[in-house]
């Protein structure tokens, strides 16, 4: 691994990076355009890039057709005004495999105080990270309205117990039941459990926007089973009327939101 570090590669930072098992580079501010002096075996394994491809550039090799432009940008300012980035971007292997990738950019002071060196330490997110950017949940409220759901993502609990992905086209409105309507209607329209995944690696810098409009009822009304969904086959599973607010009050307490 020591092969690894070039000649100009400070003892230090040698032995700050060669054995981690994170991948790292060391790159030189006080040389043209802040180029790679030093990297680890873990950096050359999570790219596929060799040491003569990997010294001597600047690390914005790893960027790509997809990766953000402002997170590009957010690293350039933080290089600038000499104070450490944390981002993740969308990179890509040598192989042209693109991942999003964890990466710290740091600065490195001298005894001095004098800028030296920027260490650069790069973490692989795996493409099946629990991808979850919203968990299962019903909608406590009457009805959501929502819009601008199309980039994908929303997934409904069937009565199977299977995740089905929902695809609404372009401008279309999803209208989702929620508890409260589903104690009105007796169960007959089932509160939907629903989830949202994070897109896969090449999507992820797409930003998903949806705008949710939640129906509540006045905190005061009385949810009362409605009598069109009681029959004998049917009978009233909710006996004992509640008010909106109680209601509520009961959901968050039962999920965890309120004590
Ligand atoms: C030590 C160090 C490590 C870096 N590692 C990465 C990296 O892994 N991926 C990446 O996209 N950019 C990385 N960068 C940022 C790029 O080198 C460059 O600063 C960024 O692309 C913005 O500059 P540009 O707009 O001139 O390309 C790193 C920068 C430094 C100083």
């Amino acid at each position: 691994m020591a092969e690894t570090m070039t000649a100009a590669a400070p003892t230090r930072l040698d032995s700050l990076i060669a054995n981690s098992p994170v991948a790292s580079v060391v790159s030189n501010p006080r040389l043209q355009d802040n180029p790679i002096i030093a990297c680890n075996q873990a950096f050359k394994d999570l790219t596929g890039y060799d040491d003569d491809e990997i010294i001597g550039r600047n690390c914005r090799f790893l960027a790509g057709a997809e990766t953000e432009p402002w997170l590009s940008d957010t690293i350039r300012d933080g290089v600038r005004e000499r104070r450490p980035v944390l981002v993740e971007i969308l990179n890509y292997k040598k192989n042209g495999t693109p991942f999003r990738n964890a990466l710290l950019v740091a600065p490195i002071f001298d005894t001095a105080g004098e800028l030296e060196f920027f260490l650069g330490s790069q973490v692989e997110i795996p493409a099946d990270a629990p991808g979850i950017r919203a968990g299962a949940h019903g909608d406590i409220n009457l009805i959501t309205l929502l819009l601008g759901a199309e980039e994908g993502g929303l997934q409904l609990l069937t009565r199977q117990g299977e995740w089905l992905s929902i695809a609404p086209p372009e401008g279309a409105l999803v209208i989702n039941v929620g508890d409260m309507l589903e104690r009105l209607t007796n169960n007959q329209l089932p509160s939907t459990i629903h989830r949202v995944l994070n897109p896969p690696p090449e999507r992820r810098h797409i930003p998903r926007y949806s705008m949710p409009f939640f129906l509540h009822l006045a905190s005061d009304v009385l949810i009362e089973t409605l009598p069109g969904c009681i029959d004998a086959d049917h009978p009233n599973l909710y006996p004992s009327p509640i008010t909106a607010n109680d209601f509520l009050v009961q959901r968050l307490i039962e999920i965890g939101l309120k004590t």
